[in-house]
């Protein structure tokens, strides 16, 4: 890996300068349960930094009013944040999984909507292009996608299908020197913003998986058109809709990878895809215990603030283990990844563990909030409302189960 950062050091003396006075009443000391390497452990400090300076103070309007957060998804290609794990020689950050990982949860901690605006563009993506892409390609749709100016979003799931993503009913066909798309996808992540989005379409549907395959489609480009904007319980700020294909023609040099690879670049997309969602569901989970035991501290019940009562301690023990639980999950599938060993499992797992760690820790915190949690003055209301999506997009919890046991069955070589 680069030491740190030689691109990215600006980003780390720009934001030395920065807030000093976090809205956090009381933030822990960066976590020292697990030694981190330095490079690391200085990333961790900017994004929480940036987070808690650029992101947390502006997340609730953006939730509240369904704001693409523009202005940040720049500064956040601007810290080399869109592209972490793209080599600097392509304007990316030249860090690894690790680090993408970490930097997911510290700005998922302020701002879950950036967090998956960021996951999508960095894994799904980009890590698309960069593994399968030619250089021309690079040139054109990765480049230019490393520093915000333009952004990426991934097409796989379709109103007929998510979890059976290889039943892909939108068809690619082959006329001259275009392909010619018809169909529609479902569920787009920063289909509103996006500048161009990968999508998957059949080109053979006998061969089912197999004649599945990846294009690279530019927005706009004349046969696309943009389903509604979709009104979501969550990730407000991130917008979702339908990409709809009517005679859509692009180049044929828009292929990425071969004819029929399609399913698996979509597979491998999403396994580094789940350690970015694990990312996000660990900052929605560590902001939610962050409301949590500050809200308690100051809380007073029974003569004594209720941070003395040992069935909110019980609580806090819980949320606390379950987030630690989820972070060494997902820390041990991004270095499996970055040491170039299978993590497919892991990465499922990872999610799988994180996703559930939010859904119970931004729970647990209404609990303890009461009345102040269910109500929209108090972040830990969307804390809980973010924490759902982590638990459905990129592989629901059903599916993650069924990739662990069939990996786990492969294990035992049965
Ligand atoms: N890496 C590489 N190849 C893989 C793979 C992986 N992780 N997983 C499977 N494959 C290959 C298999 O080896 C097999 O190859 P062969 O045919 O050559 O033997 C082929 O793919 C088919 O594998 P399966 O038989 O296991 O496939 P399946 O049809 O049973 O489906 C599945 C497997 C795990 C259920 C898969 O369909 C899946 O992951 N579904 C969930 C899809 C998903 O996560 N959607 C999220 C949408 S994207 C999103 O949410 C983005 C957003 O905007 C936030």
């Amino acid at each position: 890996m680069a030491p740190i950062f030689s691109r990215f050091g600006s980003g780390i003396l720009s934001l030395a300068g920065l807030v000093r006075s976090s809205k956090y009443a009381a933030l822990r000391t960066i976590s020292n349960s697990y030694s981190l390497p330095e490079t690391h452990k200085m990333l961790q400090k900017t994004c929480r930094e940036f987070a808690e300076k650029e992101l947390q103070p502006v997340a609730a309007k953006f939730d509240k009013e369904h704001l693409y957060p523009k202005e940040q998804i720049k500064k956040l290609g601007e810290l080399g944040l869109l592209a972490v794990t793209v080599p600097e020689n392509a304007g990316g950050a030249g860090l690894d999984y690790l680090a993408y990982a970490i930097a997911m949860e510290e700005i998922s901690r302020g701002c879950a909507s950036c967090g998956v605006i960021m996951s999508v563009n960095n894994s799904l993506y980009l890590g698309a292009i960069q593994k399968f892409g030619t250089e021309e390609q690079k040139k054109k749709y990765l480049n230019p996608f490393v520093n915000g100016d333009r952004i990426g979003c991934f097409a796989l799931s379709e109103p007929g299908n998510g979890s059976d993503a290889g039943a892909a009913s939108t068809v690619a066909n082959l006329d001259g020197d275009s392909w010619v798309l018809n169909g529609t996808k479902s569920w787009i992540t920063s289909g509103y913003e996006a500048d161009a989005s990968v999508v998957f379409a059949t080109t053979d549907k006998s061969k089912k998986h197999k004649g599945i395959s990846c294009f690279i489609v530019p927005k706009p480009t004349a046969g696309l058109t943009l389903g509604k904007k979709e009104d979501k319980l969550g990730i407000r700020g991130s917008s979702t809709c339908n990409l709809i294909f009517e005679d859509c023609r692009i180049p044929k040099e828009n292929l990425l990878g071969q004819q029929g690879e399609g399913f698996k670049i979509a597979m491998m997309s999403l396994d580094a895809g789940r350690i970015g969602i694990a990312g996000q569901a660990l900052g929605i989970a560590q902001a939610a215990l962050d409301c949590a035991v500050n809200y308690a501290a100051q809380r007073q019940a029974f003569g004594a603030s209720i941070l003395k009562l040992q069935a909110i301690q019980i609580k806090l023990a819980e949320m606390e283990s379950k987030i630690e639980a989820a972070r060494l999950l997902t820390w041990k599938a991004a270095t499996l990844k970055d040491a170039g060993q299978k993590y497919t499992k892991e990465a499922a797992m990872a999610k799988l563990a994180a996703s559930e760690a939010a859904t119970f820790v931004s729970h647990q915190a209404i609990q303890i909030l009461g009345g102040m949690g269910y109500i929209s003055d108090m972040p830990a209301e969307r804390h809980y409302r973010d924490a759902r999506i982590t638990e459905i997009y990129e592989g629901t919890s059903e599916i993650q189960k069924l990739v662990i046991a069939g990996n786990l069955i492969k294990e035992y070589g049965l």
